[in-house]
């Protein structure tokens, strides 16, 4: 027997029930090659029971909010018990989809142009699009969830106010952005290298929390992405990019939308899914990396001070 993992899942967050799927995954794996593993439910006092464990390593299969944005990190720097995935800093600049997004801009990775709404705006909405130069359709979303909750696309006016009135109930801040066309493209990177490119046709409106994680919704993955090899290589270098410039570490996966032979990214997962049917060990299995070998690198890529 090697030494204590605690796969830490579950959590606070809107996407408990998918971390649930992703650490359970994750561990079996775990176990399949011989290590000693502890599922922990990081809810309530979980750190009491983690320091008693006095685990070797943690493994964080925790997604979204204190799991996903550098809380739980925090919580494992100061415990000094190594853990996979990015570190503090990288995880709060992801996790937040504007800041990042400046981040992004900044080193020339074309992101959708939007703006933030603060919950208590009450201005002409039709107007304030306009100059910024954004029509309908448009995008509205949390800055900071996941798995599409909370992410509308609307038509018109009369949608965006419907869902507007929804979306801050619950959130402080909203982004609005261009709802971009074309194709869905999500890239992985391992470490300081590009994985692989999936492509996603959804038979949905879009790629929601259904069409993302139901097999009845049956959207169709397509590995590797159909691009031109030219623009294969291109959105990994753009996914290894945005990576490097937010100083992630471990694994990531990027979301791009596709559009006039642009790449428009919305976003990188630091916690990205991990279930057998999630996009990242798709994009590994086809390139020969099994699902219990990845599993492996990222407990052997974890460390303190990421
Ligand atoms: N500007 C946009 N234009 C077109 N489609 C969009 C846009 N923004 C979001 N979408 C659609 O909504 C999906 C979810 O958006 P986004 O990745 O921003 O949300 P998320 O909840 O953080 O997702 P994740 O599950 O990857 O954490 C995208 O994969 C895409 O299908
Ligand atoms: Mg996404």
């Amino acid at each position: 027997m090697r030494d204590l993992i605690v796969v830490l899942m579950g959590g606070l967050s809107g996407e408990r029930k998918i971390s649930f799927l992703s650490g359970k995954a994750c561990s079996k794996a775990l176990r399949k090659k011989k290590y000693k593993v502890k599922e922990l439910d990081a809810k309530g006092y979980f750190v009491d029971k983690l320091r008693k464990l006095k685990p070797k390593i943690v493994f964080n299969a925790l997604h979204g909010k204190y799991g996903e944005d550098g809380l739980v990190q925090s919580i494992l720097e100061s415990l000094k018990i190594p853990y996979t995935h990015s570190g503090i800093f990288a995880s709060s600049l992801a996790m937040d989809k504007e800041l990042s997004r400046l981040i992004f801009k900044k080193n020339n990775i074309k992101v959708p142009k939007y703006f933030l709404l603060q919950k208590d705006y009450e201005g002409n909405f039709k107007k304030k699009i306009k100059g910024k130069k954004i029509k309908f359709p448009i995008v509205i979303k949390p800055i900071n969830e996941g798995s599409s909750l909370g992410v509308y696309i609307c038509k018109n006016k009369i949608e965006f106010s419907k869902n507007y009135s929804k979306l801050k109930k619950t959130y402080d801040r909203i982004l609005v952005e261009e709802y971009i066309p074309g194709k869905e493209i999500q890239a992985a990177v391992m470490g300081n290298k590009s994985l692989g490119a999936i492509e996603l046709i959804p038979k949905r409106k879009f790629y929601d929390y259904k069409a993302k994680y139901s097999s009845k919704a049956k959207t169709k993955h397509i590995m590797p992405a159909s691009l031109s090899q030219k623009k294969y290589k291109e959105v990994l270098f753009l996914a290894k990019k945005a990576h490097k410039v937010l100083g992630c570490k471990g694994i990531t996966r990027s979301d791009f939308r596709f559009f006039n032979n642009k790449f428009y990214l919305l976003e990188i997962n630091t916690q990205p899914g991990m279930t057998k049917l999630s996009l990242v060990p798709e994009i590994a299995h086809y390139y020969g990396l099994k699902f219990e070998d990845l599993v492996v690198w990222m407990i052997k890529d974890a460390s303190s001070q990421r």
